[in-house]
C-alpha cells in the first residue's frame, strides 16, 4: 500500500499544447495493475571456458558485473539447476535436433525453439503476463503507457500529412493491452481512427485469440471476404506471422514495444583460438550444458558485421558478445519498408547503446532461473543493442534517419504523461489514485521506488532509465516528436 505522497519528476518541457486534448481526454481509469517484476534482465553467469579441445564444455562461474543491471526486484538466479525436464515435449525435441545433427546447437536456435517452437514454445500456449504470469510490461503496468504511444504516432501521423490510409503495424502485441488503450485513447479523433488498418504480428495463437478478446473485435462478413473489427474503434485488425506479410504500399507506423528482445541471439566467447560461438550439448549425464565451438560457425558472419560497426577500443576490452542477426534483418526489413512506403517506427525495450556482451537471462513466476533450467517453462530474454539497429537501419536504406536512444522516462515526459496521470487522477477514487500513482511512477521512475512500504521483494522498480526508446522514421517528414532537438 502505498501511503505517501510521491515525489514527482520533473521533466523535460516540450510544447504539447496541441496534445492537450488528447491528453486530457477520456478522463477515465481503465486497467490497474499491482504490478511485481520486470523482465529486464540482470547480469548473467559468466561462463569460462575449461578445456581447449573440440566442444570443450563451459563451467558456470559466479555472476559477472560485465552489465550493471538493478536486480533487486527479482531473486537471484540459482547456481546450478539446469536439470532438464526429462519428458517435456521441448526437451525430447532439442535433443533430437542436437542428436541427429551429431552436435551442439547455437544459443540462437536453442532461444527461438524454447520460445516460439509451434508445439510446445514458451509464448505458444499460454499467457505468460501479469502477477498470475511470469513477468509484467509497462503496457501491463498502466493504460496511460499506450495512450501515450497513441499520442507518438499521432504526432507522426499528422507529420505525415494526415494520410487517409495508414497501416499501424505492432510487433508481438502480447496481450493486445497497449493496442487496446491506444485505440480507446485516440478513438475521438475520428480522422486518425479512420486511416488505421490494424495488422498485428504475432506467432502464439493463445495470444492471438487473447488481442482478438482484449481489443473486443467481432468478426464480421464483408463484401467477398471476412473482415475483422475492433470495437473499441471500429478499426480493422488482421494477424500477421511475420512483418514481410503485412502488406505493404500504404504509409505504415511500426511499434515494437519488449520484442526485439526475445528475438534469438548469438553468443560469442573470446579464447586462445579467437572468438568462439557458445553452444548447446547434451552431457552423458543427459543433462543440457554448454560447449565451444571449436572452428568459426555459420553466425561469424554477423558477429564480423558487428565489429565493423564497433571501436577497437571497446573490442578490445570485449570478453564475450552477443550477436542477434534477426534483430538486424528485421530492422532492415522496417528500414526498406518506411524508405518505400513512409512511415515510422518505435522500437522500446531495455538494452544498450552500444555491444552487448553476456545479458542473456531466463525469468519464470517472476524470478531468474538458469537458462538450461526446464526449457519451454521461462522466458528467455536479452538485452538489445540499440547501436547495432542504427547501423542495421542506415545501412539499408538512406531514406530513413534514425533517432535516439533516449530514455522511456524522457520519451514519456516529453509526450506529457505528467498531464494524463493529472486528468486521470481527476476521476479517481482513492485506491484507484493510488494505483495510478504507482503505475506512473513505475514506468517513469528509476531504482526502488520511495514510498514502497510492502515486503522487500516485492517493491516496484522503476522502468524509466532502463528502457530505451528509438525512432525509425522516413527523412521526408522530419525528425518525430519527442527527439526533434
Ligand atoms: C515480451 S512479449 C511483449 C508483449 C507486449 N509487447 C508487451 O509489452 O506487453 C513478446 C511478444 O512477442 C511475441 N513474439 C515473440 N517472438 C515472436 C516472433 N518470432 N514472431 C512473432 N511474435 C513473436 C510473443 O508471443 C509476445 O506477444
Amino acid at each position: 500500500m502505498l501511503r505517501r505522497a510521491l515525489k514527482w519528476t520533473a521533466f523535460r518541457s516540450l510544447s504539447i499544447d496541441h496534445l492537450r486534448p488528447l491528453l486530457s481526454s477520456h478522463s477515465s481509469p481503465s486497467n490497474f495493475s499491482s504490478s511485481t517484476s520486470l523482465r529486464t534482465p540482470t547480469d548473467n553467469f559468466t561462463d569460462r571456458a575449461v578445456e581447449d579441445v573440440a566442444y570443450p564444455s563451459i563451467t558456470p562461474s559466479p555472476p559477472s558485473a560485465t552489465i550493471a543491471i538493478d536486480r533487486s526486484g527479482l531473486c537471484n538466479p540459482p547456481e546450478h539447476s539446469h536439470e532438464a525436464t526429462a519428458d517435456s515435449e521441448i526437451v525430447r525435441h532439442l535433443k533430437s535436433i542436437i542428436k541427429f545433427r551429431g552436435g551442439p546447437i547455437s544459443v540462437a536456435e536453442y532461444m527461438e525453439e524454447v520460445l516460439t517452437n509451434p508445439k510446445a514454445g514458451f509464448y505458444i500456449n499460454r499467457d505468460v503476463f501479469g502477477a498470475e504470469g511470469d513477468f509484467i510490461t509497462s503496457p501491463e503496468v498502466s493504460q496511460m503507457f499506450g495512450e501515450m504511444i497513441g499520442v507518438w504516432a499521432m504526432c507522426l501521423w499528422e507529420q505525415m500529412g494526415q494520410p487517409n490510409k495508414i497501416n499501424f503495424v505492432e510487433l508481438g502485441p502480447g496481450r493486445g493491452t497497449l493496442m487496446a488503450d491506444l485505440l480507446r485513447g485516440t478513438s475521438k479523433f475520428k480522422k486518425f481512427i479512420e486511416s488505421l488498418s490494424v495488422h498485428l504480428v504475432e506467432c502464439s495463437p493463445t495470444l492471438q485469440k487473447l488481442q482478438h478478446s482484449n481489443l473486443k473485435c467481432v468478426d464480421e462478413n464483408g463484401i467477398g471476404e471476412n473482415a475483422t473489427i475492433s470495437t473499441l474503434a471500429g478499426t480493422p485488425v488482421s494477424w500477421h506471422p511475420t512483418l514481410e506479410e503485412v502488406p505493404s504500399g500504404v504509409p505504415t507506423i511500426i511499434i515494437a514495444h519488449e520484442f526485439y528482445d526475445a528475438l534469438p541471439i548469438h553468443q560469442f566467447q573470446r579464447t586462445s583460438r579467437g572468438w568462439c560461438e557458445k553452444m548447446i550439448d547434451v552431457a552423458d549425464d543427459s543433462l543440457f550444458r554448454f560447449v565451444l565451438s571449436p572452428n568459426p560457425t555459420p553466425a561469424n558472419i554477423f558477429l564480423t558485421r558487428r565489429f565493423n560497426w564497433a571501436a577497437e577500443d571497446d573490442l578490445a576490452k570485449l570478453g564475450q558478445i552477443e550477436v542477434c542477426p534477426r534483430a538486424m534483418e528485421l530492422t532492415e526489413s522496417i528500414a526498406k519498408r518506411i524508405s518505400s512506403d513512409g512511415g515510422g517506427a518505435l522500437i522500446i525495450d531495455y538494452g544498450l547503446n552500444g555491444i552487448v556482451s553476456d545479458s542473456l537471462q531466463a525469468i519464470r513466476k517472476h524470478k531468474f532461473v538458469h537458462i538450461l533450467d526446464s526449457p519451454g517453462s521461462a522466458d528467455l530474454s536479452a538485452y538489445v543493442d540499440f547501436a547495432s539497429i542504427r547501423h542495421s537501419a542506415e545501412e539499408a536504406s538512406e531514406n530513413v534517419s534514425v533517432h535516439g536512444p533516449i530514455t522511456q522516462s524522457q520519451f514519456l515526459g516529453a509526450l506529457g504523461i505528467n498531464f494524463r496521470v493529472e486528468a486521470l487522477l481527476q476521476n479517481c477514487t482513492d485506491d484507484q489514485a493510488e494505483s495510478m500513482r504507482a503505475g506512473y511512477w513505475q514506468l517513469v521512475g528509476e531504482g526502488e521506488a520511495p514510498f514502497w512500504e510492502g515486503p522487500d521483494d516485492q517493491v516496484q522498480i522503476g522502468m524509466g532509465t532502463r528502457y530505451l526508446v528509438m525512432a525509425v522514421v522516413n527523412k521526408k517528414q522530419g525528425a518525430p516528436v519527442p527527439f526533434e532537438s
